[in-house]
């Protein structure tokens, strides 16, 4: 067990010797900042001031030569080597509301959402508490480090279900898809991520999601209806994906109950014939739809990574304040 002190604020913190700086830190409820988990943000990165540690993925994008010559490190992918002095700026926004556990989750069943898209729900031992938004790492055998997945149920039902999109030639969703079976047991790291629900201010809500990000959205449509807050407010949905094989029925996502509350809309880029709704890319079909209400709306998305980039340069360029959207980097 390493000791890890931030020489910012003094405060210290345990470290296992198979867990990273980041993942520890969180654990003690520290607030170091982060977003993806996985070395594709930057968030994370620290100073090291003294000891040592081991850099986990070499092809970390978020990681360079320039890094190393300053000592500066990604939080996600270090482990130390003994005790080690750094140094980060503490953000209270990235305070964990729940902290993360790392456990063994069974699998009991899937669910087929679209072609390429199922839903995987697993038992969880001890607390299953997280905020709709809230994504957790899976292990899969053979492939080193975890995978960000985010759930798409709320807490308290003793299972997490993720809806996840096949990678072609992934070898996590691979495993996944093509050999895990009910009764499989893997190894489940969360909750982690900041852009999750929160009922603040009264303002519409916003949802975009493209591929696996339909899970996160789904959760917070969950979220949002059991909080009450759509007795008060709107809550619009927009998904987005190639063709009708991509398409799933809202009320068998969102349930019924729920569906009746939420404006959803799908917009297809590749839309074949008798295809009679949005077309176009996800962001410019919101554009046209919102107007300027979106500069007034709390912003939620999640999806692929020219989808995200997309997002928030619509968003930029509609002066929709940055404390207005939540997401995740995962690129
Ligand atoms: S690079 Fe570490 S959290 Fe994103």
């Amino acid at each position: 067990m390493a000791r890890i002190t931030n020489d910012r604020d003094g405060e210290s913190f345990d470290c296992n010797p198979d867990d990273t700086i980041l993942r520890a830190a969180l654990r003690a409820g520290q607030g170091m900042p982060y977003s993806c988990n996985v070395g594709s943000c930057g968030n994370c990165r620290f100073e090291l001031i003294e000891g040592e540690v081991v850099h986990l993925r070499d092809d970390a994008p978020a990681w360079s030569e320039r890094d190393l010559k300053r000592n500066r490190w990604l939080g996600c992918q270090a482990r130390p080597v003994g005790d080690c002095r750094v140094k980060f700026r503490v953000d209270p926004v990235a305070v964990p509301p729940a902290p993360p556990i790392r456990r063994e989750a069974e699998l009991l069943e899937t669910r087929k959402i679209t072609r390429d898209i199922t839903e995987f729900t697993f038992a969880i031992q001890g607390s299953d508490d997280f905020r709709p938004g809230q994504y957790a790492l899976l292990s899969a055998p053979g492939i080193d480090g975890g995978r960000a997945y985010s759930m798409a149920n709320l807490p308290g039902e003793g299972v997490w279900r993720f809806m996840i999109k096949r990678v072609p030639g992934g070898g996590a969703t691979g495993y996944l898809f093509d050999s895990a079976t009910p009764g499989e047991r893997i190894s489940i790291d969360g909750p982690y991520g900041t852009a999750w629900l929160r009922q603040g201010e009264e303002r519409d809500i916003l949802l975009m999601a493209g591929g696996s990000g339909l899970s996160p959205m789904v959760s917070i449509a969950r979220g949002a209806r059991a909080a009450g807050m759509l007795d008060n407010r709107k809550l619009e949905f927009f998904y987005g994906c190639r063709a009708t094989p991509d398409l799933f029925e809202p009320d068998n996502v969102l349930t019924p109950e729920l569906a009746k509350h939420v404006h959803f809309t799908a917009a297809l880029s590749e839309p074949g014939e008798g295809w009679t709704g949005q077309t176009g890319f996800l962001h410019d079909v919101v554009k046209a739809t919102t107007g300027e209400r979106l500069a007034q709306m709390d912003i939620f998305f999640a999806g692929p990574p020219a989808m995200a980039q997309a997002i928030q340069l619509m968003a930029h360029e509609a002066g929709v304040p940055q404390s207005q959207l939540f997401f995740d980097e995962f690129y």
